[in-house]
């Protein structure tokens, strides 16, 4: 399996340009199948998940085109299949995200279960139940998930969320898009991949109204048609390299960001003392300044727009180097910490105790091996590798590499010393 090999690095310096967010990109492409006509999605980063939706895609009767890299037309006469197998579906969690679109438009959507992760079961009670209040007949069986919409079609209908999931917000409106009558999605997600969805979705020709709020309205209409789109910046990326400034005591201008959506970390970091600015060409993160001693913050992972969890990892990596005492707690995923041991093994002093973790920062990291447990936790330990002393060999890096476009390029290209070792 191929590692990375990151060394001590001197702190980061230059510019880095921000993909399109795979969180964004991951439901249009889905979304797409509800129309008969072409689809383009601008800004498409050349992921690994990008790869497996389409060929879940294609499998169920999408013809998908690179018009030009990043370009992507997905065109879908006609669904021909409306089945998502097991060995599509096992590579990637987010491919339950065409139940929806299926279930819209075919009035039926057989998809193997997604199965949880390291980070927590990922169950999808809360997918069903809207396809339930919809009208549809969901049947559990031989690990796949079989809904089946009435003879005439969904029918619109309220519903509320527990928590407000940010798949099933998505699974729900793209379901809704075409149902008789009106939708309510209530405690929906708010994360502003949702109101990227909304929009293209709208761009198509469904009336959507509300999202981005906790109460997203959904007005059926009999078809939706082809749209353009651009996928939003990938704020999980952005919030990644902002980290990645911090840590080295670096500065970075970041291209193509939307300040609101990292409105939290903008707001921890500067706390911790370092300098966020905004300017036209892009943000600035600044913590180079030798007369600023960089200090300990809490953190709390919260739905959007709360502290996001996937940077709860990469954030504590940088709370490990500086002195102070920071606490973690974790309130999304159940199981999140894993990334712990890893930095403990390169000398962090982190405690958990159930969601909560706390770290004694300040103490110098060393160079170890150590593995990377999911899409963030692996980032957040190259970032750690950045500023440990020696050599910090990461495995299972096909988690980073699933989710962050050209990482290892972008980060050589701002003076990381970081290298892909295939095995
Ligand atoms: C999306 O996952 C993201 N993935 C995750 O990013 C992100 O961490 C998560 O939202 C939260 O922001 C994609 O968008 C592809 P949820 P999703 O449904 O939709 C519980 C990454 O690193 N829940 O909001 O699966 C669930 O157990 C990934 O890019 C139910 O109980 O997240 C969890 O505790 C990791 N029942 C919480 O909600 C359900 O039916 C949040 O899950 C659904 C979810």
């Amino acid at each position: 399996m191929a590692k990375f090999l990151v060394q001590k690095s001197d702190p980061l310096n230059g510019e880095v340009y921000i993909s399109g967010a795979k969180n964004a990109v991951l439901p249009l492409m889905a979304a797409a199948l509800l129309a008969e006509e072409k689809c383009v999605i601008d800004d498409v980063p050349a992921l690994r998940d990008v790869e497996v939706m389409k060929d879940i895609l294609a499998s169920l009767g999408s013809e998908i085109k690179e018009l030009m890299p990043g370009k992507l037309e997905v065109y879908t006469p006609v669904i021909k299949d409306t089945e998502a197998r097991y060995e599509l579906v096992s590579k990637m969690r987010a491919s339950f995200l065409v139940m929806g679109p299926l279930l819209a438009r075919n009035g039926h959507g057989k998809v193997h279960m997604p199965g949880g992760c390291t980070i927590g079961a990922r169950p999808i009670d809360l997918h069903l139940k809207g396809f339930e209040a919809l009208g549809a007949e969901v049947v559990l069986k031989d690990s796949y998930v079989e809904c089946i919409a009435p003879e005439d079609g969904l029918v619109g209908a309220s519903i509320y969320l527990d928590f407000p999931s940010v798949g099933a917000t998505e699974n729900i409106m793209t379901a809704a898009v075409l149902a008789k009558g009106t939708t309510y999605i209530i405690n929906a997600a708010e994360e502003p991949e949702i109101v990227d969805l909304a929009n293209f979705l709208n761009k198509m020709g469904a009336k959507i109204k509300g999202a981005g709020t906790d109460t997203i309205k959904i007005e059926g209409v009999p078809n939706l048609h082809g749209a353009q789109h651009t996928v939003i910046p990938d704020r999980i990326e952005t919030a990644t390299y902002m980290l990645a400034a911090a840590i080295t005591h670096g500065s970075l201008l970041i291209k193509n960001v939307v300040p609101d959506h990292v409105k939290p970390i903008t707001a921890k970091l500067r706390e911790c003392g370092v300098q966020v600015e905004f300017g036209d060409d892009g943000m600035y993160v600044i913590a180079d300044n030798p007369d600023v001693k960089l200090t300990a913050t809490d953190i709390k992972t919260l739905p959007y727009p709360g502290f996001p969890t996937d940077i709860q990892s990469p954030f504590m990596a940088f709370l490990t180097t500086v002195d102070g005492a920071s606490a973690v707690i974790e309130t999304v995923f159940e199981n999140r910490f894993m990334h712990v041991a890893e930095l403990n093994r390169m000398g962090a002093n982190i405690k958990t105790d159930g969601n909560k973790a706390q770290i004694q920062g300040g103490k110098k990291l060393e160079g170890a091996k150590v593995i990377a447990t999911d899409l963030r936790a692996g980032a957040a330990l190259v970032l750690a590798g950045l500023v440990a002393d020696g050599t910090t060999e990461i495995s299972e890096i096909y988690h980073i590499e699933r989710g962050y476009e050209k990482f290892v390029d972008k980060f050589k290209a701002i003076g990381a010393d970081i290298f892909r070792m295939d095995e």
